[in-house]
C-alpha cells in the first residue's frame, strides 16, 4: 500500500483542486491531505474567505482524499512522512525544486497545474 502526502490553503474549492487531488490519489493508494490553518495562512500573508474547519470538512468530503491533517508550519513535512509512512510527497510545479531535500525520506513528485484557474484569479474576477 502506497501513501501520498500533499498540502494546501484549498479555499473556494474549485475545480484545479479537484484535478490536483484525483491525480494525487492515482498516485497511491491511500491520500492524506494537510490543510493549513487559519494561523499558517496569516504567516504565510494568505487571508482564507473560508475557514479552516470549513476548509477541512470540505476537503475530507472529497472521494480521492483519505486522511485531512491540519498544517501548522512548513517544517512539520519530515514528522509528517515519518508519522504517517508516506511514500510519496505530491505538490505542484510552481515548487519544484523545492522539496528536493526530502528525497532522503521519501519519493517527492511535482505535478502541472489545471491551467486558468485559482483562488485569487476567482476572488479577482468577482471583484467586477
Ligand atoms: N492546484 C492545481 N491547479 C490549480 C490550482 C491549484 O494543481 N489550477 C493545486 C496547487 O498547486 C496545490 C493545491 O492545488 O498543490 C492547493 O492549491 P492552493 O494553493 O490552495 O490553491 P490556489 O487556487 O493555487 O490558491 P491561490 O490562488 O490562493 O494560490
Amino acid at each position: 500500500m502506497k501513501t501520498v502526502l500533499t498540502y494546501g490553503t484549498f479555499d473556494l474549492l474549485h475545480y484545479g483542486h479537484i484535478e490536483f487531488l484525483k491525480k494525487a490519489k492515482q498516485m497511491g493508494d491511500f491520500l492524506v491531505v494537510g490543510v493549513s490553518n487559519d494561523k499558517f495562512n496569516e504567516q504565510k500573508g494568505k487571508k482564507a474567505y473560508f475557514p479552516y474547519e470549513k476548509r477541512k470538512a470540505m476537503i475530507e468530503a472529497i472521494r480521492y482524499v483519505d486522511l485531512v491533517i491540519e498544517q501548522t508550519s512548513f517544517e512539520q513535512k519530515r514528522e509528517d512522512i515519518i508519522k504517517y509512512n508516506v511514500d510519496i510527497l505530491v505538490s505542484s510545479e510552481d515548487w519544484l525544486g523545492q522539496y528536493d531535500y526530502l528525497r532522503e525520506l521519501c519519493e517527492v513528485i511535482y505535478l502541472p497545474r489545471t491551467p486558468e484557474i485559482s483562488t485569487t484569479k476567482i476572488k479577482e474576477d468577482l471583484k467586477l
